[in-house]
């Protein structure tokens, strides 16, 4: 029997677009998904770009109209892959609409749109209407190994999380991209880095951060030369000779420290700055029984020191998250330590959103607006400490 069809609308078709476009090619061939999402329209904002885009990527249909799109009844499925600021209009009018919505991260620009947002999914859930949130790093094989491990007790108490997301594409020859913009962004590489490495916290530990305190939010690079456009490239971005100088009005790197709802502390940093580091993402759990360790460059090996083995032979085990039948999401894909990249954890996560929309139950949890929104509050807790330089309860940030 033909599986139900669902009709997805991707808007934003920048690195996100392309990376989640691909998705939508790879993932029916890779998982028995309980329906078939097709391809229906691209939206972005110049013509002759979101055409060439559609024709390139295979969707039947294009529009330089979002808000259009997200009413539209030929759609089910809208996907926001838009700078931060379009996220809420788009997202709440969509769900508004009854269509299931998977939105970049961070969920918003700020914690007043994040709310209306977690809001306008709660009402739209009570009649069936999803919600995802691609903190892809949830797709990856070894953090949701992980997830599992601590959550099967064997680090036992967590005493720390150690969290750093180190990139190092920001510097003083980077032009003002929208990245640099506060009113496009919301802030710098704490939305965009930090972000990840709370979700990470949460999927990990399955536990809340209660309070932060300690926060340091930095702009190195006060001024930076303004392009012409934007390259569809992180660094990227056309910039003529000519070309003047104005304002970054985000920050190039937040730190700040967290207390966990299990008792543990947690330290968190995020840069843009950190040469030679260009996507190390990385997490370190100690706790009673053991301790974990990942780095996304290297991200299909996950490490593991068991406290509990004899003191003779203990040392970190390496573990390649690669086994068929044994780690998350691999038995969908090659033979073991055939490894896994990043477009594989775009692929996995959409995997596990179509398992859901299709009544299956996913086979690794992955993000919400409930829980996008809970890393958001976490987000706005460490600007208010950086700023009254205070230990901010999370109770108080809603
Ligand atoms: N999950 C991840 O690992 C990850 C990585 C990078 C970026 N992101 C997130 O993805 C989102 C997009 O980032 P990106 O790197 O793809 O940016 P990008 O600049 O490469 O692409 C953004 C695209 O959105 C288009 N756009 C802007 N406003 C729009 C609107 N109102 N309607 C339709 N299209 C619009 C732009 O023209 C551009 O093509 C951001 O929220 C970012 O934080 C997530």
């Amino acid at each position: 029997m033909a599986k139900k069809t669902v009709n997805v609308a991707q808007v934003g078709c920048g690195f996100m677009g392309r990376s989640h476009a691909n998705a939508y090619l790879k993932v029916g061939k890779f998982y028995n998904l309980p329906v078939e999402p097709v391809m229906h329209t691209a939206v972005d904002l110049i013509e002759p770009a979101v055409k060439a885009y559609a024709a390139n990527w295979g969707f039947a249909n294009w529009s330089t109209d979002p808000m259009a799109i997200a009413a539209s009844d030929e759609i089910d499925f809208i996907d926001i892959c838009t700078p931060n600021n379009a996220h809420a209009p788009i997202a709440i009018a969509a769900l508004e609409a009854g269509k299931h919505v998977g939105c970049e991260k961070p969920l918003a620009a700020d914690l007043g749109e994040a709310r209306a947002m977690r809001d306008a999914a709660r009402k739209a859930a009570r009649k069936g209407v999803k919600n995802y949130v691609w903190f892809s790093y949830r797709g990856c094989p070894a953090t949701a190994l992980a997830s599992k491990m601590v959550a099967e007790g064997k680090l036992g108490r967590i005493f720390h999380v150690r969290a750093q997301y180190l990139q190092d594409w920001g510097g003083p020859k980077t032009p003002l991209l929208w990245r640099f913009k506060k009113e496009l962004a919301g802030s710098g590489a704490h939305g965009d880095l930090n972000a990840h490495i709370i979700d990470l916290t949460r999927f990990i530990t399955g536990q809340e951060i209660t309070e932060v305190c300690g926060a340091i939010e930095e702009t190195f690079i006060k001024q930076r030369v303004i392009p012409e456009s934007e390259a569809g490239n992180i660094k990227g971005g056309k910039v003529s000779k000519k070309a003047k100088m104005g304002r970054s009005t985000v920050d190039d790197a937040v730190l700040f420290l967290g207390r966990l709802s299990g008792g543990g502390v947690a330290s968190f940093e995020a840069t843009r700055l950190a040469t030679g580091s260009q996507n190390d993402n990385r997490i370190e759990i100690n706790g009673e029984f053991g301790s974990l360790r990942w780095s996304f460059e290297s991200g299909n090996l996950l490490y593991y020191y068991n406290a509990n083995d004899d003191e003779e032979r203990a040392g970190w085990q390496r573990i390649m998250c690669t086994k068929a039948g044994k780690h998350p999401y691999a038995g969908h894909w090659w033979p073991d330590a055939h490894t896994q990249g990043y477009e594989h954890g775009i692929i996995n996560c959409t995997a596990m959103a179509f398992q859901d929309v299709g009544g299956k139950k996913m086979e690794v949890k992955i993000a919400d607006f409930e829980d996008a929104y809970q890393t958001q509050r976490v987000l706005e807790a460490a600007v208010m400490s950086a700023r009254e330089r205070s230990w901010i309860k999370l109770k108080d940030v809603k």
